[in-house]
């Protein structure tokens, strides 16, 4: 996607250099701040000021997220990152620098850290680097997603079920045991393609006590339809999501939280701003109802 990339680099260097994020301040939404109260939402045991979030790939490093949080994202979720640094993927030491240093800001805006691994499938070498990497971001993030969707990884995104749950089950014995050492709760997500939605997956994800799913799909129906199925593990969509009506009719279809990306790559800063407020109006939800 060449395109995209080349939106990316320009957007994030315009949120470095404070130009695009002054103009979303004084101009594009003077009376909508990012908080909402009334979309505040509590999912995986934590309060997000909002449901509209950054999804994975754009701010992989975890440098932007100073200049994401004024765009008015209620969360942004960083990586992939891991151990052994994929090719084209974050970097696990920089990202933990670079939420050390949020962290210490004291920011209301929730990070949290898609992570992955260089190796294709569940084995012990793809298991090690997703410890690594829960073991170094541990006390720097919200929460931790499992990426079962990278291209990179087939037999990952497969999600062969039998390798699945013990890899899963292996990763939930990790944040067990991190929790009782560290005296900190981070939950585990998953992010998958809701097309797998299955009662064989739901059991192996329920075994592990994951907190939520990161589900990819472009299509509503097919969110109703895994939002039943894996009830009660709270669904964020992600996919085509471009507006405030789009959001409102994730929301209705089951969705607690919503990720946006290509659509604010390519738009602009002002976007997540904009379904905001458009969701505040109420424009959004009559539009979906
Ligand atoms: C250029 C590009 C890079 C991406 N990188 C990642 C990544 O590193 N990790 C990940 O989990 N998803 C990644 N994604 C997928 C997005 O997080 C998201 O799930 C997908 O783009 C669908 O959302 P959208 O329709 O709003 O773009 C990437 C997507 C694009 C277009």
């Amino acid at each position: 996607m060449p395109q995209t990339g080349l939106n990316m680099g320009r957007l994030g260097n315009a949120l470095k250099r404070g130009f695009a994020v002054r103009r979303v301040r004084s101009a594009a939404c003077a009376n909508c701040d990012g908080v909402m109260p009334q979309y505040a939402v509590d999912v995986m045991g934590l309060r997000f000021q909002n449901p509209v979030g950054l999804a994975a790939g754009f701010d992989r490093d975890g440098r932007l997220v100073n200049h994401l949080e004024s765009c008015g994202f209620g969360f942004v979720e960083i990586g992939t990152v891991s151990a052994s640094r994929r090719p084209g993927g974050g970097s696990l030491v920089a990202a933990v620098k670079n939420l050390a240093s949020v962290r210490s800001a004291g920011r209301d805006l929730r990070v949290g850290v898609n992570i992955g691994s260089s190796r294709d499938g569940f084995g012990t070498e793809a298991l090690g680097e997703h410890i690594a990497a829960m073991r170094a971001l541990w006390p720097f993030t919200d929460y931790l997603a499992i990426n079962l969707t990278s291209p990179r990884s087939p037999a990952r995104r497969r999600l062969e079920l039998a390798p699945c749950a013990g890899f899963l089950a292996a990763l939930g014995a990790e944040r067990d045991a991190l929790t009782r050492s560290s005296g900190l709760r981070v939950p585990l997500a998953v992010k998958l393609l809701l097309d797998h939605a299955s009662q064989p997956l739901v059991e192996v994800l329920k075994a592990a006590q994951i907190a939520g799913i990161i589900g990819v799909s472009d299509s509503v129906d097919v969110l109703r339809t895994a939002s039943a199925a894996f009830d009660p593990i709270p669904i964020i969509s992600v996919g085509g999501i471009r507006s405030a009506p789009d959001v409102a009719a994730r929301l209705a279809a089951g969705a607690m939280l919503v990720q946006i990306f290509r659509a604010f790559v390519g738009g602009s800063p002002f976007l997540p701003r904009r379904i905001v407020a458009g969701l505040q109006a109420g424009t959004g939800l009559e539009r979906a109802g």
